[in-house]
């Protein structure tokens, strides 16, 4: 029977959050931006990595370089949000400048105020950057090899091109949810839920007939509800779908895609005949998480342009989707989403009494096996 690895410590203790940031966050990689966001030379995106600020540069040259976003000289935060900076990154205290390539190039009243400074040592530290399908990745370990993390994944299919001029993206989706980034990732790889607490609106599939493929710290989604063939969404989904008016993606190139990629530890996308939904986990403290979606669509299809307001718990002075806002009963609102943000809470608020604990794990891939394999992944980063 597969076994809960993790302390329960571990999904709210300040010192379990400190350590993943300092192990596993450190070297570990994490959707940061897309292609779309760049285009000319000092167009930048900013993210954080856990705690790690990173910034993600387009040089003269056309190709992204990224960084840690901390200015040399006292550490400020030297981009901010999503822009151009045009020709260098200024540091708005005490105007360091930086090239697009993270060299520092200016500092003020330099002879006066620093007449020993070895300016060639400050440079903006480096984080790696990877790109894959549209998507940059990055990694504050300078050292990561993209390749390594990212080929596993080859093996799978994946459907959707979301830089084809087809499409178009949603605005950004920010959820704030009061639970561990960890019970939020359990949660969207435990295939023992969908048919109970997701029963009206993926309608399951039940243990036996869902699966998870791993490919190296990956893991993809499918339900073998049809024959046990690998088919990318619930048969109770595709039902309901049916006669919704919705446009296919035309380009989807192999019908064997998955319907959920948890790429490890906090990037998780979602397509469907319809839409690919791409996320991030943040994770903001032991209780706290945010998440970010965008999606995709092919164009023109009018219930992706203005989404946002109707989802449950979005508040439009905040901007964020938070479960204090909601106005029915989670189970009533008919979002499989909202559904998984109020059980991550539910869960989170049970964590610290004394008689909290794991009797076990669901048998099979399609139950809660995954949920150990993830823990294992966990714990081994953070030792
Ligand atoms: S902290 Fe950036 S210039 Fe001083
Ligand atoms: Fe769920």
């Amino acid at each position: 029977m597969p076994a809960q690895i993790l302390p329960k410590e571990a999904y709210y203790s300040a010192e379990w959050f400190q350590r993943e940031q300092e192990t596993l966050f450190a070297n570990t990689w994490q959707l940061v931006a897309f292609d779309s966001d760049f285009g000319q030379a000092g167009d930048y995106v900013t993210a954080r990595i856990g705690v790690q600020p990173i910034a993600v540069v387009q040089d003269v040259d056309g190709n992204l370089n990224a960084f840690k976003n901390i200015c040399r000289h006292r550490g400020t935060e030297l981009l901010e949000g999503k822009g151009n900076a045009g020709k260098t990154l200024v540091c708005p205290y005490h105007r360091w400048t930086f090239g697009l390539d993270g060299r520092l190039r200016g500092v003020p009243d330099r002879s006066e105020c620093f007449p020993d400074l070895d300016r060639k040592s400050l440079n903006l530290h480096n984080a790696a950057i990877g790109r894959w399908k549209g998507m940059v990745f990055a990694n504050p370990n300078p050292n990561a090899r993209f390749d390594e993390w990212i080929s596993p994944l080859d093996a799978a299919p994946f459907p959707h091109d979301i830089t084809s001029e087809k499409l178009e993206r949603s605005e950004e989706f920010v959820y704030r949810i009061k639970c561990n980034w960890k019970v939020f990732f359990e949660n969207a790889i435990d295939g023992y839920h969908l048919a109970y607490l997701h029963e009206n609106t993926l309608g399951g599939p039940k243990t036996g007939l869902n699966v998870w493929d791993q490919h190296g710290e990956h893991m993809v989604w499918y339900s073998t509800e049809r024959d046990g063939i690998k088919n990318r969404i619930p048969v109770f989904v595709e039902k309901q779908a049916k006669g919704g008016g919705m446009p296919t993606f035309k380009g989807a190139k192999d019908p064997g895609y998955g319907g959920v990629y948890m790429m490890f530890p906090t990037t998780l996308i979602v397509p469907s005949p319809w839409s690919l939904t791409v996320s991030t986990i943040e994770p903001i403290d032991g209780d706290t998480m945010i998440m970010r979606s965008r999606t995709w669509s092919p164009k023109s299809w009018w219930s992706y342009k203005e989404p946002l307001k109707g989802t449950p718990g979005y508040d439009p002075e905040s901007g964020l989707i938070e479960s204090k806002n909601w106005t029915q009963p989670a189970l009533e609102t008919g979002d499989f989403q909202t559904e998984d943000v109020w059980v991550c809470e539910k869960m989170q608020r049970s964590l610290r009494a004394p008689d909290y604990s794991v009797a076990a794990l669901a048998e099979g891939v399609g139950g809660e096996v995954m949920l150990a394999e993830f823990q294992k992944m966990v714990r081994d980063a953070c030792t």
